[in-house]
């Protein structure tokens, strides 16, 4: 399986910070932050990836990362993101000739987890997997309501949701078949009000069609993208390493 780092955006929760750099080589403690995702699919063998980003300091990467050898990745694509707030599903499109017909295991660029995906993407065959947190604050992610009738099924995923149907987030990992790449075709730029193609929407494809499975995260997840949680991630990423 590949894997699919997504890297674009603006970072405009950051700023003034993402003046100076794209948000995803920020430090989170003592690393850029996408040495995390790097180093999730490198531990779950996935070590054929592209990295999608975009806006202004994309040569930044390259520098950083280079071919990736030293995180242990075996081949490293870089792929740009014309509009850079498209969206994650926009974002995603980027990758079908990369994915070649295979299923992929794709990771925002802006979580950082300590879980481990070996297994669910060993045992992958088709669909979606996605992989849920409890939060204290649903509000700010895609948020999943369970089936009232069989509550391990979810019935749909809200984006955002001012009322949140449950208290789990939507992480940013995910793996897909190659349908994938059909239903971002589908996707329509308002499904959730922002002028942006939504994995949200995608997913809820995958819900309509019946194949999408999910287990929770076990462990540290965060995503990074505003001050509160870029410091609650590079403080949970210090305590680890001390111990
Ligand atoms: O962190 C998990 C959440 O990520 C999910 O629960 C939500 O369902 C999902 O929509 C997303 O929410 P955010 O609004 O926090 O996503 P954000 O716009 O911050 O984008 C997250 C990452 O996706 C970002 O670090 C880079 C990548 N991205 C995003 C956009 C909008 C792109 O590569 N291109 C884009 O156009």
């Amino acid at each position: 399986m590949k894997g699919v780092i997504l890297a674009g955006g603006l970072g405009t929760r950051l700023y003034p910070l993402t003046h100076v750099t794209n948000k995803h080589l920020l430090p989170v403690y003592n690393k850029p932050m996408i040495f995390y995702p790097i180093q999730t699919l490198v531990d779950a063998g996935i070590t054929d990836i592209m990295i999608i980003t975009s806006g202004p300091h994309v040569g930044h990467f390259l520098g950083t990362l280079k071919n990736g050898k030293e995180l242990g990745v075996n081949h490293l694509e870089y792929a740009y993101q014309e509009k850079p707030d498209g969206g994650i599903a926009d974002a995603l499109a980027i990758a079908e000739d990369f994915a070649d017909g295979q299923s992929i295991a794709v990771i925002l660029g802006d979580n950082t987890t300590d879980a481990d995906i070996k297994k669910p993407a060993a045992n992958f065959k088709e669909g979606a997997v996605i992989f849920l947190k409890k939060v204290p604050d649903p509000q700010r992610f895609g948020v999943p309501a369970f089936d009232p009738k069989d509550k391990t099924k979810i019935a749909r995923i809200d984006e955002k949701p001012e009322k949140p149907a449950s208290d789990f987030a939507v992480t940013g990992l995910y793996i897909y078949d190659n349908k994938v790449f059909d239903y971002i075709r589908q996707c329509d730029p308002n499904f959730a009000g922002r002028n942006q193609l939504e994995i949200t929407q995608v997913n809820n494809f995958y819900i309509q069609d019946k194949a999408l499975r999910w287990e929770e995260l076990k462990g540290f997840w965060s995503d990074a993208g505003t001050f509160n949680s870029l410091f609650t991630s590079s403080q949970f990423w210090a305590k680890k390493a001390e111990k």
